[in-house]
């Protein structure tokens, strides 16, 4: 089994903000998880280059263009390196593979008859790169950027869409989960009852210099869509690559709500041109919002990344992202909101769950891990909870359930920490008779904190690695698949544990 992952390659109009990090902090979750049930996995993200917003925007910076966009692509990157965010590939669609593949696919689409050249005038909005229809608008203002658009009529080359509509109509409703979760399906459909107009695919130069030029007319550059949505090729060298054998159609495309047209309709009818297979799945996101609405970057309202893990952690923001949205609806982001996650989840559910297990181990047997004896209701129990945690996390993770994955693995933090109240390993250890009984509590203790360890990797890479190395495990952790780190009693006894900082500490 194969897992592509892309994120939507961002616009560097600006910096990256925190919507851009949820949805990458997302895909690299998954990415994780993937690597780690073993599987063939390939993580993609990257920059959107070309167009007028971007090319507005370095003349904002009053920059040559090539300047900004490598600057600005730079900052995505490094701020994903920052963010530990473990991509495989980064493609920029400036790159000359991405223009070689953009103009490949340009010139068999024309050479079939799939684009011709002609007249269209209408309503564009800069913001979106996009024509909008009369009644896509809201008081006339485009719904997004809350501006007019502005009137354009010129020559153009088009893309045949309409031969391909019964097709896609049929296709998303003979493959009910491609589109997910199912509102957006819907949505899709929905929009597709109206005839689809055949797509602009270019611009002229002497408006927009900044892209790909046509193959087959230089006075064009390619309409930005048109030239990212390929991106998700050229990252796995289509048509010859190796990857691309490997990869595709493997491919689950992550978005938000904003880009689904072009990815729920352009794409699929793009590849079904070329004559190339459907991506497998296009999971579509809601909005984290501030206060009031989205965050846009040309609005001004936004959190950016590395700030907001300088204060409080990459893995705790990240376990914030995937327990609080729910995906697919809206999140409102509030660092309050945030800090009570910390303190309640992690420093005091999972955090203080750690402490006591690793010091009463260190109190009581001198930190090293001891053989589990005979074991008492309590104990099988707590065996059972932990398989039943791992099952239902292993089924709803990768289906984008995070919220559910997360709290039923809370449970079973919750189950632990009853655990040692009713077993109260304190009274235990001033019995001298009672010392096999305090082995096996302290041993379930410590191989649930296993568990733990190797079940949040791939929401907590850092503090998981961070667990491994207290529990005395280090790498070993994952030297195995996933579901067979998840045998019991993985944890060998003798093992010598170690002391260290606390894993989240409170915030005050
Ligand atoms: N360049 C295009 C995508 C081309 S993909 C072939 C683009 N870029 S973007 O920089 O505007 O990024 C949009 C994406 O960033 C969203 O689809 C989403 O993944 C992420 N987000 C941006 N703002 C967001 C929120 N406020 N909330 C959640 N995700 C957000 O569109």
């Amino acid at each position: 089994m194969t897992f592509y992952v892309t994120t939507p390659i961002y616009y560097v109009n600006a910096e990256p903000h925190l919507g851009h990090a949820y949805t990458t902090i997302v895909a690299d979750a998954l990415a994780r998880f993937h690597r780690l049930m073993g599987e063939g996995t390939r993580f993609q993200t990257g920059t959107d280059e070309h167009g007028d917003k971007v090319m507005e925007a370095a003349r904002k910076a009053d920059l040559p263009v090539k300047d900004f966009v490598d600057r600005i692509s730079d900052s995505f990157r490094r701020t994903w390196d920052e963010l530990g965010i473990s991509y495989d590939v980064f493609v920029r669609t400036t790159q000359a593979s991405h223009q070689w593949l953009v103009r490949n696919i340009l010139n068999k689409l024309y050479d079939q008859g799939d684009i011709y050249f002609g007249e269209y005038g209408g309503l564009y909005c800069f913001g979106c790169e996009r024509f909008y229809l009369e009644r896509e608008l809201e008081d006339g203002k485009c719904p997004d950027h809350q501006s007019p658009p502005t009137f354009i009529k010129e020559e153009n080359y088009f893309f045949r869409m309409a031969r391909h509509q019964d097709w896609l109509i049929k296709y998303i409703e003979d493959h009910p989960d491609w589109i997910r979760p199912e509102r957006y399906k819907n949505e899709v459909l929905g929009s597709l009852r109206e005839p689809l107009e055949d797509l602009c695919i270019s611009r002229p130069k002497q408006r927009l210099p900044w892209g790909i030029t046509l193959p087959f007319d230089d006075r064009y550059v390619a309409y930005v869509w048109f030239d990212a949505l390929l991106n998700y090729l050229t990252g796995l060298n289509y048509p010859d690559g190796e990857n691309y054998r490997k990869f595709w159609p493997a491919a689950q495309h992550l978005i938000a709500k904003d880009i689904l047209k072009p990815h729920a309709i352009y794409w699929p009818i793009m590849l079904k041109a070329a004559g190339i297979d459907p991506f497998q799945h296009l999971n579509v996101h809601g909005y984290w919002q501030v206060a009031e609405g989205k965050m846009y970057k040309t609005v001004g309202n936004v959190v950016e990344p590395r700030s907001l893990v300088g204060l409080y952690g990459i893995d705790q923001v990240r376990y914030f992202f995937l327990r609080e949205m729910v995906f697919g609806l809206d999140g409102t982001f509030s660092e309050e909101a945030l800090r009570s996650r910390i303190n309640a989840d992690l420093a005091n559910d999972l955090g203080n769950l750690f402490a006591r297990s690793l010091g009463m181990a260190f109190k009581y047997r001198q930190g090293v891990v001891p053989a589990p004896q005979d074991t008492a209701i309590e104990d099988d129990e707590v065996v059972f909870q932990a398989q039943e945690a791992a099952a239902e996390f292993l089924r709803l993770f990768p289906e984008f359930e995070f919220p559910k994955a997360l709290a039923r693995v809370w449970e079973f933090v919750g189950h632990l920490n009853r655990y040692i109240v009713t077993t109260a390993p304190w009274e235990l250890a001033k019995d001298e008779a009672a010392q096999p009984r305090l082995d096996t509590v302290l041993y379930h203790l410590l191989e649930g904190l296993r568990w733990l360890a190797a079940l949040l990797t791939p929401v907590m890479p850092t503090s998981a690695a961070h667990m491994a190395e207290r529990l005395g495990l280090g790498a070993s952790l994952w030297a195995e698949p996933l579901p067979k780190t998840l045998d019991w009693g993985g944890l060998t006894p003798g093992t010598q544990l170690q002391k260290g900082a606390a894993l989240f500490p409170r915030l005050e």
